[in-house]
């Protein structure tokens, strides 16, 4: 797939953007090495000693990285489901640091200042970005793939194939990141990096999956999915009014920690087969809402395996089509989790004859609400983003992560990854441990 997409890409020509975004038309550092996490092949990422970016656009801020992480996301790339990966790439969308060098139309931002990223580039000045809606940018990804497939363009995003503009991501000790007093939020004094970090991605995206989708006061939620997404999205919904959450996935430590920390009730799918069956046996008449924060690349059923194997569907139908058999007549149905093209056996006539209110909520526009998930939920203690935390490993061990993440392993959540410039760990939160260590 990933040499049939290039090719294609190469033929159809990249579209203009505003900035650089390819490694060959960045400045590079003549002198140094960084460690960086870069993709190899299906399963093969690897810890690499690359280059250092550097000041290409006067926009541009070049920040040293003292947090980063992996995402659901990256298991996408990890599994070869992203069209146009190529060997080399370095990865990683979440990530924070402290500036280390300022283009020369950067006025806002200096040296030395604390800053969290935006996992897409976008340009701060097109239509979408006047409105926040930064993921939907129209002037950071070259993608004539991209374009030919969805008719238009998203935002660049860091570290996610050529698909999504081939920019280099955060999975390293130095990023460069563009138009940065878009794309960059300066931490307040007195919130830790742990604190901090996830406004990157994980906060924004959980967020938008609930507000997009429209969970109103006492509505019953479904959620698909009880990964570090899904368990933010239960706390959101929890505090956005609903009256009550059912979680389904399968792995019973995921389920018990939503029980734990959200409320959750639980439903693991392998108990229970036919998924929608027990909704309606636990709400009669079916969810207000359900929110789709699976894995496209888990297919779940021997058909489905097949033909993803067969190149016959890139993408499996199964999760939706329990949403929108579980959900009532004229609930909602949204989609955060990453779909990448097309898929057969979708229930179309389902979706139809219930009037059900289909959302692709979209890569998340971190600017619309950042400063609301800060000013309103964090700094104030409503929400504690650190929850969600289960372990803290060196970049060094980065390519073990993606296995041991891969599998679910030691309990896994959501990680962070320090780098040679971070501080120490926020007391209460996990510290420093080693993959080769953890318990299978
Ligand atoms: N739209 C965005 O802006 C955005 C941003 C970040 C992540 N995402 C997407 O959100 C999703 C979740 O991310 P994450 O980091 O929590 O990932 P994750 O891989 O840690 O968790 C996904 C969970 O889904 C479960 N699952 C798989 N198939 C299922 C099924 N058929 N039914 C129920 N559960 C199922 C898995 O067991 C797993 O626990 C991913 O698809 C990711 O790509 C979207
Ligand atoms: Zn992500
Ligand atoms: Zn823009």
């Amino acid at each position: 797939m990933q040499t049939a997409s290039n090719k294609f890409q190469e033929h159809l020509g990249a579209y203009p953007t505003a900035t650089a975004t390819e490694p060959s038309q960045m400045k590079w550092r003549e002198e140094g090495t960084m460690k960086a996490l870069a993709w190899f092949g299906p399963k093969d990422v690897r810890v690499i000693e690359s280059r250092i970016p550097d000041i290409t656009d006067p926009d541009d801020v070049v920040i040293k990285v003292t947090g980063t992480s992996i995402c659901g996301s990256d298991l996408h790339l990890y599994h070869g489901e992203i069209m146009a990966l190529q060997r080399g790439d370095i990865l990683g969308h979440e990530f924070m640091g402290v500036i280390d060098r300022v283009g020369s139309n950067v006025t806002h931002l200096k040296a030395g200042q604390r800053v969290v990223s935006s996992f897409q580039v976008a340009c701060g000045q097109c239509e979408y970005c006047k409105k926040k809606l930064s993921s939907f940018c129209d002037r950071t990804n070259h993608s004539s793939l991209q374009n030919y497939l969805y008719g238009t363009r998203d935002a660049g995003l860091f570290g996610y194939s050529h698909f999504a503009g081939g920019i280099p991501g955060g999975q390293a000790e130095y990023v460069r990141v563009p138009f940065a007093e878009y794309n960059l939020l300066p931490i307040p004094e007195g919130l830790s990096d742990e604190q901090a970090l996830y406004l990157s991605d994980v906060l924004p995206t959980s967020y938008h999956s609930v507000v997009d989708t429209g969970v109103k006061p006492g509505d019953v939620v479904g959620i698909w999915g009880l990964g570090p997404i899904g368990q933010c999205v239960a706390q959101w919904a929890k505090l956005k009014g609903a009256s009550r959450v059912i979680g389904i996935d399968k792995h019973p430590e995921r389920l018990e920690f939503a029980q734990k920390h959200s409320g959750v009730e639980p439903l693991n799918f392998t108990e229970y087969i036919d998924v929608p069956e027990r909704i309606h046996e636990l709400v009669p008449g079916g969810l207000d809402v359900a929110l789709d924060c699976g894995t496209f690349h888990e297919a779940k059923t021997l058909t489905h395996k097949v033909q993803k194997a067969l190149m016959l569907e890139t993408d499996v139908p199964e999760t939706v089509n329990e949403m929108i058999l579980a959900t009532r007549k004229r609930g909602s149905c949204g989609l955060i989790a990453v779909y990448a093209g097309f898929t057969n056996g979708f229930n179309l006539g389902a979706l139809m004859e219930k009037g059900i209110r289909f959302i692709g909520n979209g890569q998340a526009p971190t600017k619309l609400y950042w400063d609301e998930l800060l000013n309103d939920w964090i700094l104030p203690g409503k929400f504690d983003p650190t929850f969600v935390i289960s372990h803290r490993v060196p970049l060094d061990d980065m390519a073990k992560l993606y296995a041991a993440f891969d599998k679910r392993e030691n309990g896994i959540m959501k990680v962070f990854v320090e780098t040679q410039f971070s501080g120490p760990p926020m007391p209460g939160c996990p510290t420093t441990t080693r993959v080769d260590d953890w318990e299978k």
